[in-house]
């Protein structure tokens, strides 16, 4: 900068600088501005919503839908669901042929197996090292030391399910909810 000093330049060459940092700013503001919408666009809606609630979805990774749904799963059926933070979970189809207001965490309390439904003993048995839980989830046999965990399951407007954290007492054992 010494070397400078005293030329004509000096002026000049500052001014243009300076201006080519705000033309560089000022494009950069516009770029960022375009691709917000895009970047938008890849960010989950559910993800982080209002109240931690979160659409389920298909094996496929598509919204259930309701009325569809129902058409192909009578009551008594338990089918996996992609839950709260990713947990695979069942949604229950009740002997009214209404999704129940619970859905199921999948996820054995003993080493974290993703535990299986069986229909024809109504129960959920774990093939890796035998714990059983009754429909509800509840445990009925060890060495699982807990039942599994709820989220609520509420069918909303627009013919989906919205899985939210089930804080409330465990209906099942009236005790607070382990896993809350
Ligand atoms: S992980 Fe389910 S019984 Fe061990």
């Amino acid at each position: 900068m010494t070397q400078f000093s005293g030329s004509s330049d000096v002026p000049d060459l500052g001014r243009r600088q300076f201006l080519n940092v705000l033309t560089a700013g000022a494009a950069s503001a516009v770029a960022l501005g375009a691709l917000y919408p895009v970047v938008k666009y890849f960010i989950p809606p559910s993800s982080g919503g209002a109240g931690g609630g979160l659409t389920a979805k298909d094996a496929l990774g598509n919204d259930v839908i309701v009325s569809e749904y129902l058409n192909t799963h009578k009551p008594g059926d338990r089918t996996l669901a992609q839950g709260l933070k990713g947990d695979p979970t069942y949604l229950v189809v009740q002997g009214d042929q209404t999704i129940a207001s619970y859905g199921i965490n999948a996820v054995c309390t003993h080493l974290g197996c993703v535990v299986p439904w069986n229909a024809s003993q109504d129960k959920f048995m774990c093939p890796c090292h035998g714990s059983q839980y009754d429909n509800t989830g509840k445990v009925v046999r060890g060495p699982a030391p807990l039942s599994l965990a709820l989220v609520h399951a509420d069918v909303t407007q627009d013919d989906k399910v919205v899985f939210t954290p089930w804080t409330e007492t465990d209906f099942r054992s009236n005790e607070d909810p382990w896993w809350a």
